[in-house]
């Protein structure tokens, strides 16, 4: 079983914990380096997370002079769309927090199709993280899981779960809703940060999240494993229900 499993109450106490860790990660990251680089996740689950971080304690226990906040996926729709990631966060985290605009860089969705906008996220990033580097290691990087396995916006079979250069693609719509088209961070990309949270909860997920944990590589989620980071699965009852094993 990949990385560290923690099992929480219901989703409420599974977000403060996430909170914290956001938190931790941030103090962390500022105190050795100087700033904190984190890549949201999209979907539902982290919305009580996002809130809990515009509220005391953790709004003040937070520099977030230092924080920059990118995007491990994003669907092809405007930024004020029901369906944009960014939407999320910006309703649930940035109107909340003193962060500056500046270090909120966000996918270009603007920019044109689904691999001209990948190109140009993938050029903010390669100039945040510098030209040298072979991949973006970011402090922390949230993701979530789908019903099918599918984890940022790598779904199941995805010609895209084999590239092995790019850090940002163009992936078209999985078989889950929202039947829009995406780009995301890349599995390379991804396992190159020092530090992976999947947060997972509800009954629903409980099925796949047994087979993740069992190392079934045909589910994308499996193949997070972060070569020279940390791995950590928060979950709650719901989902951890025929997770047997954890
Ligand atoms: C996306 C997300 C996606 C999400 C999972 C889980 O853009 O769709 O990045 O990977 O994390 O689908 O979504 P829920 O949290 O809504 O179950």
């Amino acid at each position: 079983m990949p990385g560290e499993v923690r099992v929480f109450p219901n989703l409420e106490g599974l977000s403060l914990a996430a909170a914290e860790s956001f938190a931790d990660a941030a103090a962390e990251a500022i105190s050795q380096r100087g700033r904190f680089t984190v890549a949201l996740s999209g979907g539902s689950t982290p919305s009580r997370l996002y809130q809990l971080l515009t509220l005391p304690p953790l709004r003040q226990r937070i520099d977030w002079s230092r924080c920059h906040l990118f995007w491990g996926d994003e669907r092809l729709v405007p930024p004020d769309h029901a369906d944009s990631n960014y939407r999320l966060a910006r309703e649930t985290l940035l109107d909340g927090v003193p962060l500056p605009v500046a270090q909120i860089h966000g996918v270009p969705v603007e920019v044109g199709e689904g691999n001209d906008v990948a190109q140009s996220y993938e050029e903010d990033l390669r100039d945040f993280f510098g030209r040298d580097e072979l991949w973006p290691r970011f402090d922390l990087l949230l993701l979530g899981l789908g019903s099918d396995g599918h984890t940022a916006s790598l779904f199941p079979g995805s010609p895209a779960l084999e590239e092995s250069q790019r850090w940002v693609v163009a992936t078209p719509p999985g078989t889950l809703p929202p039947p829009v088209n995406r780009v995301t961070l890349t599995l390379p990309a991804i396992n190159a940060a020092r530090e992976v949270l999947f947060l997972v909860a509800g009954a629903d997920k409980a099925g796949v999240l047994h087979h993740v944990l069992q190392g079934d590589v045909g589910l994308p989620a499996a193949r997070v494993r972060p070569a020279g980071g940390d791995l950590y699965w928060f979950v709650d009852m719901a989902a951890k229900a025929r997770s047997g094993g954890l």
